[in-house]
């Protein structure tokens, strides 16, 4: 197993990471302190201090600690994805397979197939999922395809292990043998030239600032052939703008994937229709809408091969 979660991003600054550590250190103390005094403020005021997050805790605690860690590792030469993957990883280390939060993870998962289905999906069929988690989808599309036709990478080591664990308990790695990467480099070149029917990322765009995303669309098309459908969901900002919403989730909207598209020679179509009504149920981020989107390979493209040198200097 390739383990590459890419290293490189900024030039380490390590005074400006002692002292983003000090107003961490400082924002820590006071925002806590403060926070205390909750009780007596009016309900109505804090609902309007809280915003659009889910508490004054996220808002005032949480997220500004979290977006200061994310500065001092970047001052530390550590890329976003890095920290992410990291951060996942904290998050998940003492928690056991067992734990009913991991198990009810899988009590979804089977819609992912059949959205996929729609579009053509076959056992036979090759699949590569962009960031599996879990594997709350990979477990339905493992049992689904022929052995042999799934791979997936996730960042996060944790995730991958949960997942992994998943697979064994139902079965699905001895008699299925699915390819799990370690792997945040959004290269898309970890198959080693081989293609794919089929890319399948969900809930993965959101945790993903946009020069990543642009990075994974831009470098799909290593994976891809002629017919290849590579669907994507995203979060929609209802104001219709691209947005840092908190540390980790980021809201797009459907003109950025058009432009993704164009610039790397992909035809794009709103498929939002197919996530059916149990998904979109999902109250995940609050003031968005879940939306699937499906990249082509133009035709003259993939006529020419997708990896051939693009117009434009796209990678
Ligand atoms: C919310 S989970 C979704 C998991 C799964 N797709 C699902 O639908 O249940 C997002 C996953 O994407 C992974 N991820 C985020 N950015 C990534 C990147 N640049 N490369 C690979 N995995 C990434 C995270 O580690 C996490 O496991």
């Amino acid at each position: 197993m390739r383990e590459t979660v890419s290293e490189s991003g900024p030039m380490a600054s390590a005074p400006r990471a002692v002292l983003l550590q000090a107003v961490r250190s400082v924002w820590a103390i006071s925002a806590s302190t403060l926070l205390l005094l909750r009780p007596l403020v009016p309900k109505r005021l804090r609902k309007a201090l809280r915003g659009r997050h889910k508490s004054m805790h996220v808002k005032f605690i949480r997220g500004p600690l979290h977006m200061l860690d994310i500065e001092i590792a970047k001052a530390r030469g550590v890329p976003y994805v890095q920290w992410y993957a990291d951060y996942k990883d904290r998050e998940g280390a003492e928690r056991p397979f067992e734990d009913p939060s991991v198990q009810a993870i899988y009590q979804s998962g089977a819609e992912d197939v059949e959205i996929c289905r729609r579009f053509g999906l076959q056992p036979h069929s090759r699949l590569h999922e962009f960031g599996v988690g879990k594997g709350r989808s990979a477990q339905h599309f493992v049992s689904f395809l022929d052995p042999g036709k799934f791979s997936g990478n996730d960042a996060s080591e944790n995730q991958l292990r949960f997942c992994r664990q998943r697979l064994d308990a139902l079965g699905l790695t001895a008699t299925k043998q699915p390819r799990l990467f370690r792997n945040g480099d959004n290269s898309m070149a970890w198959l080693n030239g081989e293609k794919v029917d089929f890319i399948w990322t969900y809930a993965v765009f959101t945790h993903m600032p946009l020069e990543d995303v642009r990075a994974v669309v831009a470098n799909a098309r290593h994976m891809m052939h002629g017919p290849t459908v590579f669907l994507a969901s995203f979060c929609e900002n209802a104001e219709q703008t691209v947005e840092r919403y908190t540390h980790k989730d980021w809201l797009y909207n459907y003109a950025c994937f058009e432009q993704m598209a164009a610039e790397n020679g992909y035809d794009l179509e709103d498929a939002t229709e197919h996530i059916p009504a149990v998904k979109r149920r999902r109250d995940y981020l609050r003031f968005h809408r879940e939306r699937l989107v499906k990249f082509t390979l133009k035709r003259e493209i993939a006529a020419a091969g997708a990896d051939a040198p693009r117009a434009g200097g796209a990678p």
